[in-house]
């Protein structure tokens, strides 16, 4: 028997649906809401919103949980390939064996970026942040491939920009770095893995063999996976709306990195390094920080810390840390912000403003301290997320499309002045 809920307006009884998902999570259907009612619902940044019913990402914030596709968290980044989570996540398989070699050739063979596009590259100035040429370029993607721009094409159209997206936004992502050092552009090696060629083009010389470190190589494999969705965040939910007005999926995709970019998203990776040098540079006192972050006259927040809706961990942030020490002792680094994040760790843990508000330590507090050992600038941080968030946003785009959904286009409650004489 279906479950409804009641709503009580003006003496009048409603009932509206009560639907269950397969992890038991239960949700209101109020899509009659307003027909049956005349009523609108306010949910100022979406904070109890369910925009959409999806089967890529389970995530249960008050245990911890991560699973994708069913999967695990934990046992992908123990034994996947980014590569083979990004062909879970978009077409709902993990891939071995010939379905994965498969998969993993087209996207080698696509990894070149058309000649012009350095055109566009020549353009920016030095001063450009990555992330800016990054959401300009896979925009620029369309004047390349202006078959893409009508999404309602045979799907066989759409798989070969999912290709092309996968294959190319590490090259644009290793050449906006390219562009910010004035160094030459490396090109795509195809006899490499996608994160081994990933670094090639970030750090080889064009003038000797580049050697791959397999410790960077594994940390940088699982730093991707760790990022590659989490289900109706920010960007993957711009994305979605994006496409919902059919535009292209490379429009859609660069309107996700612009959506990222913002420091309360996937920009909280740089903050969190900024902040850190802040903190050392100011002397290193950690308690003046915890203070600052209580002060509701002062703007200062911890960055990395906080989470719409992890109230109790971060799956991630503990994976994460684990890589974090390895990496950090395999490498022989000794970083002082890292002594600056286990003082700020620590004291905001057994801390009541944040242990009543349930803040913890999330996945941007740990991943700027791995970019940095392994050699990744800080401006860089958030092309880092973007590339590994690229295979959600890719499914999250191609299930709205699948499933026929209709425009994004929210409503809203008018506060205004009333209608007055001009
Ligand atoms: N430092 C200090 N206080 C905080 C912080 C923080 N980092 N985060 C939240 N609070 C307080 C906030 O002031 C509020 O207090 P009160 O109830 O007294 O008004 C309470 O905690 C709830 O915060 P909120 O802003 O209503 O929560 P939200 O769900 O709207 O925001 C957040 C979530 C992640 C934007 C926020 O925690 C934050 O700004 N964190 C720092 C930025 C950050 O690390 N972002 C990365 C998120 S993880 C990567 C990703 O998935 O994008």
């Amino acid at each position: 028997m279906t479950k409804t809920a009641e709503l009580h307006i003006d003496g009048k009884v409603y009932e509206l649906p009560v639907l269950e998902g397969t992890e038991g999570e239960k949700a209101i259907d109020i899509s009659k809401l307003r027909a049956q009612t005349g009523h609108i619902t306010l949910d100022i940044g979406f904070k109890n919103t369910g925009s959409t019913k999806s089967s890529i990402t389970f995530l249960d914030g008050e245990q911890g949980i991560l699973r994708h596709r069913g999967y695990s968290i934990e046992d992908l980044c123990d034994k996947a390939d980014f590569l083979q989570v990004a062909h879970l996540l978009i077409y709902g398989e993990y891939p071995t064996g010939e379905t994965y070699d498969k998969f993993k050739n087209t996207i080698t063979y696509h990894t070149l970026v058309h000649e012009d596009m350095r055109k566009i590259f020549d353009g920016f100035p030095a001063s450009a942040h990555p992330m800016g040429v990054l959401s300009s370029l896979v925009t620029s993607l369309t004047a390349f491939y202006p078959e893409s721009l009508d999404p309602t094409t045979a799907p066989e159209g759409v798989d070969l920009t999912i290709v092309r997206l996968l294959a190319k936004l590490p090259t644009i992502a290793a050449w906006s770095y390219k562009n910010e050092m004035g160094h030459p552009l490396n090109y795509p090696n195809n006899n490499l893995d996608y994160v081994s060629n990933f670094l090639q083009m970030m750090f080889g010389l064009r003038t000797e063999t580049y050697e791959i470190n397999p410790i960077v190589r594994d940390a940088l494999n699982k730093l991707l996976i760790l990022h590659a969705d989490h289900e109706q965040n920010c960007s993957a939910a711009t994305v979605r709306v994006v496409g919902s007005s059919q535009a292209s999926l490379y429009a859609s995709v660069s309107a996700g990195i612009n959506a990222l970019w913002g420091r309360l998203h996937g920009g909280a990776n740089q903050a969190v390094i900024e902040m850190l040098e802040n903190i050392m540079e100011d002397g290193g006192d950690v308690e003046k920080y915890i203070a600052k972050a209580k002060d509701k006259n002062d703007p200062f927040r911890l960055m990395g810390f906080g989470h719409r809706v992890y109230k109790n961990f971060d799956p991630r942030a503990r994976i994460i840390k684990k890589s974090c020490d390895e990496v950090l002792e395999s490498l022989g680094i000794n970083d002082p912000t890292l002594e600056i994040a286990k003082k700020l760790e620590e004291a905001a843990l057994k801390d009541d403003y944040f242990v009543d508000r349930k803040l913890f330590p999330n996945v941007d507090f740990y991943s700027g301290i791995i970019y940095r050992a392994i050699g990744i600038p800080t401006e860089m941080f958030t092309v880092m997320f973007a590339l590994g968030r690229l295979p959600g946003w890719i499914a999250q785009w191609k299930e709205m499309r699948e499933e026929g959904q209709p425009i994004g286009r929210p409503r809203q409650l008018y506060v205004g002045e009333n209608h007055r004489p001009l």
